[in-house]
């Protein structure tokens, strides 16, 4: 190149650079904008955990005890290799599948999360709008932030509704009759909570729902401006539902407390033989690891159930969702569809969990750190950093469609086999 042809180029890079100034400098300010210059998870919650104050962060990233359980779901992902295919010819990669028969166009649902209005003011409707704008499936928790009907009307893409069965059974008949009212089209029953987990971060941070104002509150209010402004003039904590599940008024109680008040150490099965006569469409269990509990849910003629250990928030020192997952594929694959999640934070992870016979992963505090991070913008990005992994991940791994992943493109790290070994049991 001549010296004059290099300065021409100099000077058109600088002249289209000064037009795009404004608008580079809107975004790089922009809450959204910040968010978006995140090249994966872990920069999001690295990002969430600057934007809001500490004690609601750390209800998000915390677990239980030791926290154990949280750190094996990742670990234990990790611990699988994917081996490659090569010259496999792709012409494309096709993410889609059916969940209950249904089609989308990619194999993630957004978890229930509950009080997610506290990350951010757009809470759960932020979540939604990003895991419908991929092609996913929303669900919606009981504790959440927005009520069934408001999430229905802000959200209109496909929708599960997420029940805890309260003490009070009639409680649940409402909320039930509510989703089926608002087109939620199946109902997940999450079982792993008869008391709360011991998330000891929250009791360190005198944690409550909703915050109450203390110095420290105060303090960290002051520190998250932004956070602050939204969360006075937005305030978004509990549903009217969740509050009357937790028979409790707005009044702040630490979330144990809540969480005990409202759910039921004696649930049963024959709970769950009750919610087959209330409800007419399909039901999932989530929060089995069991290949016995997965064979009663088959038993009873349920649709599904999703592995899960609630992101290690209940019961420290369970085993990984990873680990658990093939010993209930065996078991039950063939009489209900079988989901997982638990520890998923790169699209790679997704493709571990199907090609174990997962059908689709839900994805928790992934969605909820890029919420943090940037409200429905940071959602949206986390949601698609997870579907731009997962499809690089799938041409690289010469596959052309989620549903032909199957265990020939993995292999198991000893450490992995002899977890998977033990759970199957
Ligand atoms: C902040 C937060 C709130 C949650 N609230 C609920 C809930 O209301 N109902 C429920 O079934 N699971 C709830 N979960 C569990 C998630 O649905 C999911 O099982 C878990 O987050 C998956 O693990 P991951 O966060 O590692 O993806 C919650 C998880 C988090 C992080």
């Amino acid at each position: 190149m001549t010296q004059e042809g290099f300065f021409g180029l100099v000077g058109h890079q600088l002249r289209s650079d000064l037009a795009s100034a404004p608008a580079t400098a809107r975004r790089w300010l922009s809450e959204g904008g910040r968010a978006e210059r995140c090249l994966n998870i872990a920069e999001l919650r690295a990002l969430a955990r600057r934007r809001i104050p500490r004690a609601v962060f750390d209800y998000v990233d915390g677990a239980a005890g030791d926290e154990l359980t949280k750190a094996r779901n990742e670990a234990d992902l990790r611990g699988i290799a994917v081996i490659p295919r090569m010259l496999a010819g792709l012409t494309e990669v096709d993410l889609s599948t059916t969940v209950l028969g249904q089609r989308i166009e990619v194999p993630l649902l957004g978890a229930p999360t509950g009080t997610t209005g506290l990350v951010h003011h757009e809470g759960e409707v932020g979540i939604a709008r990003a895991v419908h704008s991929a092609g996913g499936v929303y669900v919606l928790s009981s504790s959440g932030s927005r009520g069934i009907g408001e999430l229905a009307q802000l959200c209109p893409g496909p929708r599960w509704f997420q029940l805890y069965v309260a003490r009070d059974h009639d409680l649940a008949r409402q909320l039930v009759e509510l989703a089926s009212e608002h087109g939620y089209s199946a109902l997940v029953v999450t079982v792993d909570v008869q008391r709360s987990g011991r998330r000891e971060r929250d009791l360190r941070n005198g944690f409550t729902v909703p915050p109450r104002v203390t110095a420290r509150s105060l303090a960290q209010g002051l520190r998250q401006p932004r956070w602050s402004f939204n969360f006075v003039r937005r305030p978004r904590i509990l549903s009217e539902a969740a509050l009357t599940a937790a028979r409790t008024e707005a009044q702040a109680v630490s979330l144990v407390e809540r969480i005990n008040r409202q759910f039921d150490p004696a649930l049963s099965w024959n709970d769950i033989a009750w919610l087959q006569e209330q409800w007419s469409g399909p039901i999932l269990i989530k929060g089995l690891l069991r290949v016995d509990d997965a064979r009663q849910a088959a038993r009873m003629g349920l649709a599904g159930v999703i592995v899960s250990n609630h992101g290690g928030r209940q019961l420290d020192q369970a085993p990984s969702s990873i680990s658990a997952l093939p010993g209930i594929v065996d078991a039950v694959g063939s009489e209900l569809e079988v989901y997982m999640d638990g520890g998923i934070r790169r699209g790679v992870d997704v493709v571990k969990a199907l090609a174990l016979g997962a059908r689709a992963c839900l994805l928790g505090r992934a969605l909820v750190y890029g919420l943090g991070a940037g409200g429905e913008a940071g959602a949206r990005h986390a949601m698609s950093l997870m579907v731009d992994e997962l499809r690089l991940a799938m041409t690289l791994a010469g596959c052309g469609s989620v549903r032909e992943l199957d265990r020939s493109w993995l292999r198991m790290t000893p450490e992995a086999e002899r977890s998977a070994a033990w759970s199957t049991s």
